[in-house]
């Protein structure tokens, strides 16, 4: 008889069931809380395979993971991609994984969405912070509204579950809040929002201008909706309400107002095989080697638990005595969030 390996669950007792796959750095956006507007990507020659990913993903699956979310920078701009989709679609089909799915920024969501959704992705999460075409071309530094638009159509036609994510920036899109509630209701899709982190060399006064708390967001939209709580769960770290008036469902992802690291259930693959075992945190332990010095996964699943065993508890991001703590060096692109 063939026996499951025990689950993989790190020393606060939380199971890791969800890995998020970084396949890339690189992003034809620049936005102004992911990125540099110069950065320095990495040599192609650095990154994994997308065999090597393969076979990466499929030890995780192996050791209980449940949900595969790949993100990058942007994940549709990675060469190949689409193969490293249908050949992860196999765990779907075998019911080892019961979610595949991807975090991207939309711009090449037209191109992909009917294959993607034939690869068995059955929901995507796209970054969406204004509906207004000069401030989007303004916080992606790169990107063009009526293009992501575009995609998000494309996904609904293809039968996509489309959830927008927007970061909520204080002067920013402060004043687009009913404005992103009305157009998602309208067009059927679900809504988080996301207080922003600090990550990357950022001048401390720039995150502290431009968090918006999820507190005050919330209250805000009480002025116009009642909020039901609801226990409903997408296996991510956001809390969501259903707006009595319209039933649509609006998620909070609140790292700095509402801890929620102690139900966390994720680690994080880079494109070059580092495992963050926390977003806020800079330890991480290198898969890289293990997986290049046997063909046999053994030293590779060693190396897995050895990492989850030292996962830390949480972040330590703290924006309360109105300076930044808890800064991480590395940019968001390069962990996908
Ligand atoms: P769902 O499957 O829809 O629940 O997705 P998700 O919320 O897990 O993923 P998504 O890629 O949409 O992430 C949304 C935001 O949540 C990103 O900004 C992430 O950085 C942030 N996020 C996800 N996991 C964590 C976490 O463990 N800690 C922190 N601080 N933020 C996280
Ligand atoms: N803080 C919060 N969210 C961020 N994202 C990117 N950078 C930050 C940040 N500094 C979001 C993107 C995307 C998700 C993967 O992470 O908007 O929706
Ligand atoms: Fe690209 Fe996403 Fe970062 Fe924006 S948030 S620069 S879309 S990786």
């Amino acid at each position: 008889m063939h026996l499951a390996p025990p689950p993989l669950v790190d020393p606060f007792a939380r199971a890791i069931g969800y890995l998020r796959v970084s396949v890339t750095d690189r992003c034809d956006f620049r936005c102004v809380y992911c990125m540099a507007e110069n950065m320095t990507f990495l040599p192609k020659a650095e990154l994994l395979t997308l065999e090597e990913l393969d076979r990466l993903c499929s030890a995780f699956v192996r050791l209980g993971v449940q949900k595969l979310r790949i993100t990058g920078g942007e994940p549709l701009v990675r060469k190949g991609i689409l193969t490293f989709f249908r050949a992860m679609s196999r765990h779907l089909a075998s019911g080892a994984l019961r979610e595949l799915t991807l975090t991207t920024n939309g711009s090449q969501l037209a191109r992909f969405a009917a294959d993607l959704a034939a690869a068995g992705v059955r929901r995507v999460n796209v970054s969406l912070d204004t509906l207004d075409a000069a401030k989007f071309a303004r916080i992606t530094r790169w990107g063009r509204l009526p293009q992501v638009l575009e995609g998000i159509r494309a996904a609904t036609a293809a039968g996509l579950k489309v959830k927008i994510n927007a970061v909520a920036l204080r002067g920013f899109n402060e004043d687009e809040l009913f404005a992103l509630v009305e157009w998602c209701a309208a067009e059927g899709h679900d809504l988080t929002f996301i207080e922003v982190m600090p990550m990357g060399d950022m001048g401390n006064e720039d995150r502290l201008d431009q968090y918006w708390p999820l507190d005050d967001l919330r209250a805000r939209l009480a002025t116009r909706y009642t909020l039901n709580d609801t226990p409903e769960r997408t296996g991510g770290p956001a809390r969501y309400v259903r707006l009595a008036e319209t039933g649509q469902r609006i998620g909070f992802i609140t790292p700095l107002t509402h801890n929620f690291c102690e139900s966390c259930n994720r680690v994080r693959l880079t494109c070059t095989g580092e495992l963050y075992m926390c977003l806020g945190q800079e330890d991480m332990a290198d898969l890289r080697a293990p997986l290049r010095a046997s063909g046999d996964d053994a030293l590779l699943e060693a190396a897995i638990r050895a990492a989850i065993a030292r996962k830390p508890r949480g972040h330590d991001f703290d924006y309360s005595r109105q300076s930044v703590a808890g800064q991480v060096s590395r940019h968001m692109s390069h962990t996908g969030g």
